[in-house]
Order: structure tokens, then sequence, then C-alpha cells
């Protein structure tokens, strides 16, 4: 982004308007973070009040008669002027809101800072707390935005084929969204009209154009059959909680969305699920250039900064899933313990190594499965210098199950095994009682089935003369569900 514009009503002094002036900060762009940067630390080190300061993005009305002079200039004093991390991380999502005292906001608090350095930290105050709210807003609108967008494809002029998305953010958020789509569709030419901003990708180049209507995308082809038949096989209607998809789906996104016309069906109990169309979705997602893995990868790191439930808060990292991303067989445990939240990989610690010997004894080879939690975070509660494993609350669940449930639609396992309640809890969205269902297959669809069998923690806890007999009914349950892969 460019360098920031400063106007003044006295160009007197070191560094353009004395202090009492009022000093117009003009950014590039609406979400011009690093002009905010570098004028807001040249501002502090100059000592500016933040009242002292107006700041406005180029464009605006108001900006046309203003006097253009250089900010405060960057000294070796101002380089050494620093603001804790996770205050810059808040900055840098809070400044793509819409709200315009958004910059004013950061400035002020950015001032604070050098005053107080504990106020970044200090959750109670009501300006932190408004820079927050900004920064949650435009997490969720970024989220939706990689959630919600879906492209639709034409041919261009030189009848190359291209796929163009029409998608109205609430918020400054397509530049700060676009790496993830040009990972997620590497090998695809594609577009992303929106009213503020479109950016383009040629396989290769990035690029920006102005804003669109919606009247600029096309409005449905037949790569919308494929969407539909796709969401179609992964929608359980079992599942279905009005309220929560509405939260997380706003009808304002269901225009943009083919999948959407089918809801009102599927939701009054149409489980039909055609065969072909699973074949359509399983070829949408294996055919050549749609870059499974590429798309694997882009989720994966997506889900490094989950914050959905709050049990990122206190665990190291999120364990994803792992194993190739074509497996036929899956298995699904209930959450990270003490040693996989150290080491960021499923299934390493204690239940791990017994799930290891069961797979060996049921002549499985784990690398050719795809191993992944219901839940990514370790939850525990600390005793001294222990982590005690508590398990996850439904609601946790409910909210990793978007993880899960992606993993899943990419990987497309013909048989996925739940490895104790939790797990299946996750995959049928309801309570299974282990004992009563375990041992034999759940049809998801036509081609993929669900199998559920005990934690290996189970085992581990059980009492010495209960271990052979419970270990063997594992191994055989193991054994059957990957005999249904072939
Ligand atoms: N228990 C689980 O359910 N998953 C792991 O990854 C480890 C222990």
């Amino acid at each position: 982004m460019s360098t920031p514009a400063t106007t003044g009503n006295d160009r007197s002094g070191l560094s353009g308007p004395p202090a009492g002036a009022i000093r117009t900060i003009t950014l590039a762009a609406t979400d011009d973070f690093d002009g905010w940067r570098s004028a807001a630390r040249a501002l502090a080190i100059a000592d500016i009040a933040p009242d002292r300061v107006e700041w406005r993005v180029d464009g605006d009305v108001g900006d046309l008669f203003g006097e253009t002079v250089e900010p405060p200039p960057v000294t070796a004093r101002s380089r050494a002027l620093t603001a804790p991390r996770h205050f810059i991380d808040l900055a840098r999502q809070a400044a793509c809101h819409r709200d315009p005292e958004r910059f004013a906001l950061l400035y002020t608090a950015l001032w604070r800072i050098q005053r107080n350095p504990g106020f970044a930290s200090d959750r109670a105050d009501p300006l932190m707390q408004r820079i927050e709210g900004l920064a949650k807003a435009v997490r969720r609108d970024i989220h939706k935005m990689r959630a919600f967008v879906r492209f639709r494809e034409i041919e261009d002029d030189d009848g190359t084929q291209r796929f163009v998305a029409w998608f109205e953010p609430e918020h400054h958020i397509v530049r700060a969204n676009a790496r993830f789509f040009v990972e997620r569709f590497a090998n695809m030419r594609w577009s992303i009209l929106t009213p503020d901003l479109s950016i383009h990708w040629d396989g290769e180049t990035l690029s920006e154009t102005a804003g669109a209507i919606r009247g600029d995308a096309p409005g449905g082809d037949p790569i919308e059959d494929v969407w539909k038949s796709y969401y179609a096989s992964i929608f359980n209607p079992a599942r279905v909680k009005i309220g929560a998809m509405m939260k997380e789906m706003p009808r304002k996104y269901w225009k943009n969305m083919p999948e959407t016309a089918l809801i009102p069906a599927l939701v009054a109990g149409a489980q039909a699920r055609e065969a072909e169309m699973i074949a359509e979705a399983q070829q949408s997602a294996a055919a050549p250039g749609s870059n499974r893995s590429g798309a694997w990868q882009a989720l994966r790191r997506e889900a490094q900064g989950c914050t959905r439930c709050p049990l990122h808060r206190c665990a190291s990292q999120t364990v994803f899933g792992e194993g190739p991303v074509d497996a036929a067989l899956m298995f699904v445990g209930e959450q990270p313990g003490d040693q996989e939240d150290l080491a960021g990989r499923p299934f390493v610690g204690p239940a791990g190594q017994l799930f290891d010997r069961a797979l060996i004894d049921a002549g499985i080879d784990r690398g050719a499965t795809y191993v992944t939690n219901a839940v990514k975070h370790f939850k525990f509660v600390a005793r001294g210098k222990r982590r005690i494993h508590q398990s996850p609350a439904v609601g946790e669940i409910d909210a990793c199950r978007w993880w899960l449930d992606q993993e899943r639609a990419l990987v497309l396992p013909r048989v996925t095994v739940a490895l104790g309640a939790t797990a299946a809890r996750a995959i049928f969205g309801k309570a299974m009682a282990i004992g009563k269902s375990r041992s034999r297959p759940f049809a998801l669809s036509e081609r993929a089935e669900a199998w559920v069998t005990v934690h290996p923690s189970y085992l581990l806890r059980l009492p010495d003369a209960e271990k052979h007999d419970a270990y063997r009914a594992f191994v055989d349950d193991l054994r059957a569900a990957a005999q249904r892969v072939s």
C-alpha cells in the first residue's frame, strides 16, 4: 500500500504541523493497514494526541481540497516504538472493518499503549472491547466469504474456461482473503467480483480491478448442478438445526449459493441421494485441476487460526487430521491429548500407541488411512504441572464439526470409523450408544458408511481382567470396517 499523506493547517516545525494542529492522514485504501501503521508509528513518536489526528481514506468526500504534506519522518527512535504482537494482529483485522472510526480508534489504542504497555491486554477497557468487536466481525466475515463464495463457470472471449463468483462482504476483507482463494483454487482461472473490489487469478498472478455489480457475474450454469449434487450428498437432514443454520449461513448469502435452493426440500425430509450425484461430487473433487491436496492444505492452514470455540485459548495448537486426502478409510477420534497437543499430530500418545498396535493386529496400514479427531484442540484442566484431559462439551463438538465435515467432504472416505462417543456424535449429529451401535455399518450414502467402536483410551482404563477381551473386540471391529473398503 502506498505511503499515507498528511494534510495540516500549519506547516511549521520538524514534522509538518505543530503538535496542536489537526493533521489529516489520508490512507491509500479502505484496508490500508500498512499505511495506517507507518503513519501511526510516526505520529505516536511525535507525541501527537489522537484528538489532533483525522483519518481518511483516499477518495473519501472532503479529501479533495486538503493540502498534502509528508507524515512525521520515521527516525531511529520511531523504529524502536513497539506494540505487542497480539495488538498488531488485532489491529490488522480491525482495520478491515467498515466502521469509519476504525483507524482513529486504533491510533488511540496505540497512543495509550505507549503510556501503559499493559493497556493492550486490558480486556475490560471499552476501547479494547470495541476493537476486539471490530476484529471479531471481520474474522467472521472472512470466514463467511471462504464458506459461501460459489464459482460459476464461464468461457472467456478466447474460449478459455474461467470461474466467476459474486460476493457481498460486509467489511473490507477481499484483499485479506485473496491468498486463501489463490491457494485453494490454484489451478483454476477465477474472478471474485464484489461491490468494492474485484480480484482475478490467472493461474500465476493475482490482479485487482474496481468493484462490480451483481449483473456482471453469471447467474447460473451447469456447474451449479455439481454443487447442488455435492451439497445434497453431504447434507444430512437428521442434523439440521434451523436456528444454527440461519446463524451460520445468513439468508443474505443464499442467493449466491445454488445449493441453498435445495434446502427446503432437504429439510422437508427428501433424503434421496442419487448415486450419480455422489459420483459427480466425487469427480468434482478428484478431477484434474481440482487441487484436492491444495484444498486440504489450505483448510489445514485455516484451521490453525480456528477460534470457533474457546478451546483454542488454552491449547498449544490445532491438531488437524493427517493421511492421504483420497484415503478410503477414515478414523475419527475424540480430541488431541497432551502429547498430540504438543506434537501437532493425532494419536501419537498412549492411546495412539494402543491404536497403532490394534491397527497392525487388524492388518491395517495406518499410512493408507486418514486419521483425525472430532475436536481439534486439547481440552484440559491444569493440576500443577499436569494437564488433565476433559471431555469436550456438546457445543465444542458441534463447533468443531465445521472442520470434520470439510475433511470428510474432501477425503470422501468409503468407510468412516468413529472411535468412541464424541466421534460418533460428530458424525451422526446425535448421541449414539456405543454398545448398541458398534460392530455394524451405518449407511451415510450409497457409497459411504460409518462404523462405531470404542475409543482406545477406554481400553487403557479397563481393569486388567477385562482388557484382553475388550482389545480383541476392538481389533475385530477395525478389521470388519476395513474389509468393507474392499
Ligand atoms: N485421543 C484421541 O481421541 N485423539 C488423539 O489424537 C489422541 C487421543
